[in-house]
């Protein structure tokens, strides 16, 4: 498993992956019928640093970190992180985070911030718990899951 900077020629292999999380509908606060040029242009947004996980030159995973807001605000990263559904439980989600945690160090930030954690996205409250994020605070029932209803999402931090 090897884990480096994105290339264009990633770009298609990404975005089948971030549109079948799409499709599931549970983690992203995004349309779950988004495009596939919505979806591409919100993983390589400007500003957007992405990575990909790859395993026997197939792509299974890919994060982007960039800077959580502007100006004052800026030296505070944010992350996204997806793994396709055959890989998952493997360890990969853990690398990637793991990786994008010195990444974003190397890159100057001083802390890492996840804006919008599903409550009931257990692997993911789980893993970020492990990696030293304190929930911050809690949104109650800021998201609609597509089977379990209104349900909390939280705020997730911690300093690198
Ligand atoms: C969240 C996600 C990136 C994790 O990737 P992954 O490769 O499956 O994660 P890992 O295999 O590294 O597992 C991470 C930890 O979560 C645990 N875990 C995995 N699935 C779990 C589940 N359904 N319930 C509880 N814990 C779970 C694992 O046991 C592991 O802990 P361990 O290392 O102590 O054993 C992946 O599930 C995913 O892409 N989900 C959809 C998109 C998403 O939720 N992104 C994050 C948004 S905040």
């Amino acid at each position: 498993m090897k884990i480096r900077p994105a290339q264009i020629s990633d770009e298609v292999a990404v975005t089948d992956i971030f549109l079948d999380v799409l499709r599931e509908g549970e983690t992203f606060a995004l349309p779950r019928d988004s495009t596939r040029k919505d979806a591409r242009e919100f993983w390589f947004a400007e500003g957007n640093h992405v990575y990909v996980c790859e395993d026997e030159d197939k792509i299974c995973g890919s994060y982007y970190i960039r800077a959580n807001q502007d100006g004052g605000g800026a030296h505070v990263a944010n992350a996204g992180y997806i793994v396709d559904e055959s890989a998952r439980g493997k360890g990969i989600g853990r690398a990637m985070a793991e990786h994008s945690l010195g990444e974003s160090k190397t890159r100057g930030f001083r802390a890492m911030q996840f804006n919008f954690v599903i409550s009931t996205n257990e692997a993911a409250v789980k893993l970020w718990r492990d990696l030293g994020f304190e929930a911050v605070g809690t949104l109650p029932e800021a998201f609609q899951h597509p089977t379990r209803g209104f349900v909390d999402a939280l705020v997730m931090f911690r300093k690198l």
